[in-house]
């Protein structure tokens, strides 16, 4: 099977690739714009193999992606490509509105012009929005999206399942919940704790710390969407999620625990402008239909994550030079007056 990869150098994407080319009978072609999300290093274990291809190409640009799809002719496409992160598409939406929705358009039109088996389009619980407890958000559950990244997200969702319906294309939308593990961008929760505590940084926690996420390891993502691309229904939506809930407090707290830092390195700073308080969801339709569940456990999970990012400092140096320092300073410095103010 030729797989068509959009994103594949970004954290996710990188793990299904890698995954992925463990069969020597599947071939990845991967298509990146190579954004400040996306590394090449993530990929040096496969870069050589000769069942796999990287184009650095923008998924807006119809012409260069149109080529890929003429010249590769992918039995599958999976797209990761996304502008991924709740912060940036507060301070920027527009490459968000670009990357999310218009990138998902020009794919799809692309895929219209030229026969593909399938189409999976990897989406996020965030379309859901906030959920009072006890609830869980099943594929029928209304969106209800509070940022600029989830309203785009819940609008390529729609736009592909629109020509699910209206062309009989055999698309398929996957939501997934918060994921963790290696070679994740120091810019999302885990892993920007994660370095910050190994560095004896201060550990910014948005707010009271008690807004809950349901933590999915990458590898179980990815396994979950190969599930779908073999046993998924065309126009169908399945969730994946992590069956671990947990408020972000106790998540920074394990981290310490881990690391062995100490909790004195927890600093309250102003709250995220519309922050989701509480994202549940059910994947039961996946884990009946396919017979997926998550392998990992958070508390391995979270260790095997650690070790990595120990082990791998000079990954997380590159990453942090250069723009990092610039998006630090935006994100942070105009909470730095709350910065130590409220110790937990
Ligand atoms: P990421 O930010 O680590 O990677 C995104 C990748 O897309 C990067 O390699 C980047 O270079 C590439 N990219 C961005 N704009 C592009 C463009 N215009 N053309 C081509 N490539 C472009 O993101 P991630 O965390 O790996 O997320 C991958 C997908 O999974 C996204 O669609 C995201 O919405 C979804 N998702 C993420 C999570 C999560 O917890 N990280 C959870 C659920 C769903
Ligand atoms: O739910 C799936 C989504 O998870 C994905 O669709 C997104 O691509 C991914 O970025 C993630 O979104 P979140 O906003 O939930 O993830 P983030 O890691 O940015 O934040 C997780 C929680 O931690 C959230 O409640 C905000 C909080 N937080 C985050 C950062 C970066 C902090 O308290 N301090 C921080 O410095």
């Amino acid at each position: 099977m030729r797989i068509l990869v959009t994103g594949g150098a970004g954290f996710i994407g990188s793990c299904f690739v890698r995954l992925a080319l463990e069969n020597p009978s599947t071939e990845i072609v991967n298509i990146d714009k190579l954004t400040y999300a996306g590394n090449l290093e993530n990929l040096v274990s496969v870069a050589d193999r000769p069942n796999y291809s990287f184009h650095r190409v923008d998924i807006c640009d119809r012409e260069a992606v149109g080529k890929i799809f003429e010249d590769a002719k992918p039995d599958a496409v999976v797209h990761f490509a996304a502008e991924s992160h709740v912060d940036r598409s507060i301070f920027s939406p527009l490459p968000v509105f670009e990357t999310n929705l218009r990138g998902t358009f020009t794919l799809l039109e692309t895929m219209r012009a030229n026969r593909v088996g399938r189409f999976i389009h990897v989406s996020t619980d965030e379309v859901y929005g906030s959920l009072e407890a006890p609830l869980e958000a099943d594929e029928k559950f209304p969106l209800e999206p509070s940022s600029p990244y989830s309203a785009a997200k819940a609008g390529s969702d729609l736009l592909a399942l629109g020509y699910f319906k209206t062309y009989k294309m055999p698309v398929m939308v996957t939501r997934a919940s918060n994921n963790y593990g290696p070679y994740q961008f120091p810019e999302k929760l885990i892993p920007l704790m994660i370095s910050n505590a190994l560095e004896d940084k201060a550990l910014p926690v948005y707010g009271d710390g008690m807004q809950v996420r349901d933590w999915l390891y990458v590898e179980d993502h990815c396994r979950a969407i190969m599930a779908v691309l073999e046993k998924g229904r065309d126009g169908e939506i399945y969730n994946i999620g992590g069956n671990r809930s947990v408020p972000n407090r106790w998540v920074i707290e394990q981290i310490l625990a881990i690391t062995g830092k100490p909790a004195s390195l927890m600093t309250t700073v102003t709250d995220r402008p519309g922050h989701d308080r509480r994202y549940a969801l059910s994947s039961e339709k996946l884990s009946k239909e396919t017979g997926w569940h998550p392998k990992m456990d958070f508390e391995p999970g979270l260790k095997a994550t650690v070790d990595w990012y120990r082990a791998n400092s000079k990954w997380v140096w590159d990453v942090k030079s250069g723009e990092y320092q610039s998006y630090y300073a935006k994100n942070y410095e105009n909470r730095a007056s709350e910065l130590n103010q409220v110790r937990s």
